[in-house]
């Protein structure tokens, strides 16, 4: 251990055994974080503040703004400004201001977001242009005008773009929410080829399920679904990521730029659904017991599942009929179920689907 390395007790970890923060890691930084009044935004610039930097949060919202530069103590070591990301002459405000407050910006994270969920049929050309305007114009502003000062600057940087998990796989009822995250990556790779010779990197995250106001509001079964596809078996917490956010803001990621870091708890890895182990149970398709949704069975094959990664982790199985419905049997760990075939877990939860394809419904198993 060198002088300069902060001991051991004075690293922040939280009580899942995560590292939040590192004292003195960000001395002498100076961090912009968009949408930072509340949730994930919140939490990153707490994280940076407790490892030694002054933040500026950008908001729109004025109210919960200075709610949390109070919060996180006030003007020596954090201030705010309101600024609308959609709008470039206002980033170009903010990092004047941040400027004029802090003198420079070396950290730039892009986070502010807002969602208009509709399926294609109902989203409407306002909620499109909405959210591909906060996210995909706003980093897209976020990004000029934080290269073109750092690169003036001349002392490198690192800039954080959020994107999300929505953007690697799609989630329905988001087209323009998937686009515009999907969209983030490939902006941060170009830009990022365009200025690592200044020492500036860019980075993303894909955040998958975190417990914060917005996923709060989702209905109980939306919720158990997207529980189901998490390997880890349970949300993440905004700390957890921050404290990623903390990583590629400093030097400890010194030789990344163009990277994508999922931040799911393993949700959505494409991987063969893993062989049934000793002490799993095999569930036998019997009328009134548990059924999958009819996509695991259509394609038939197992790749066919890879694309479909929201099957539990230890299942595998295949088609079967029973009566005129087409079940999937299969291999769940031990306790999944309970005797009566109903879900023992929140972590599983099906609906009653058909097997069909083409409309005609398959007798024949899946693999
Ligand atoms: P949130 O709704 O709690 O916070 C977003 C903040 O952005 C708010 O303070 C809001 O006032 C601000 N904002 C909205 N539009 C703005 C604009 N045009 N200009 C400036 N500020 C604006 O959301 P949360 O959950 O903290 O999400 C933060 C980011 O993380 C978003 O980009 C979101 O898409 C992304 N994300 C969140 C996930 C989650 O599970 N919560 C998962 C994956 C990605």
């Amino acid at each position: 251990m060198t002088e300069s390395t902060p001991a051991n007790s004075d690293i922040t970890i939280n009580e899942l055994g995560g590292v939040t923060a590192i004292p003195g890691l960000l001395s002498g930084k100076v961090a912009v974080v968009t949408g930072g009044g509340q949730g994930l935004g919140l939490a990153m610039a707490r994280s940076l503040v407790d490892s030694g930097a002054k933040v500026v949060l950008a908001d729109m919202n004025e109210e919960s703004l200075q709610a949390a530069v109070t919060e996180l103590g006030g003007d020596g070591v954090a201030t705010g400004a309101v600024c609308n990301v959609s709008d470039l002459e206002a980033v170009e405000k903010l990092a004047e201001a941040a400027t004029t407050a802090f003198g420079g910006i070396d950290i730039w994270v892009n986070n502010a977001g807002i969602t208009r969920d509709a399926t294609i049929r109902k989203m409407t050309e306002q909620q499109f242009d909405d959210v591909i305007s906060v996210h995909l114009r706003g980093t897209w502003n976020g990004l000029k005008v934080a290269t073109a000062l750092m690169r003036e600057q001349d002392r490198g940087g690192s800039i954080i773009n959020v994107s999300s998990i929505s953007g690697k796989v799609g989630n329905p009822g988001q087209s323009n929410y998937s686009a515009a995250k999907a969209g983030i990556v490939g902006m941060t790779k170009a830009v990022a080829k365009e200025v690592a010779f200044k020492n500036i990197r860019i980075n993303a995250i894909q955040p998958g399920f975190i417990n914060t106001a917005m996923t709060a509001a989702m209905p109980q079964h939306a919720i158990d679904s997207k529980l189901a596809e998490i390997p880890l078996g349970r949300p993440g917490e905004p700390e957890e990521v921050a404290s990623v956010v903390l990583f590629l803001a400093s030097g400890l990621s010194s030789y990344l730029t163009g990277t994508v870091t999922e931040i799911s708890g393993g949700r959505n890895i494409c991987s063969r659904s893993p062989s049934p182990r000793r002490g799993d149970v095999c569930v036998e398709p019997r009328r009134g017991g548990p059924t999958f949704p009819s996509h695991l069975c259509r394609g038939g094959s197992p790749d066919h599942r890879e694309k479909r990664p929201d099957v539990p982790a230890g299942t595998s199985g295949r088609c079967r009929s029973v009566g005129s419905v087409s079940h999937l049997a299969f291999c769940v760990p031990a306790g999944t179920f309970q005797p009566d075939g109903r879900a023992a877990s929140a972590r599983v939860s099906f609906s009653r689907f058909a097997c069909r394809a083409g409309g005609r419904r398959r007798r024949r198993p899946c693999r």
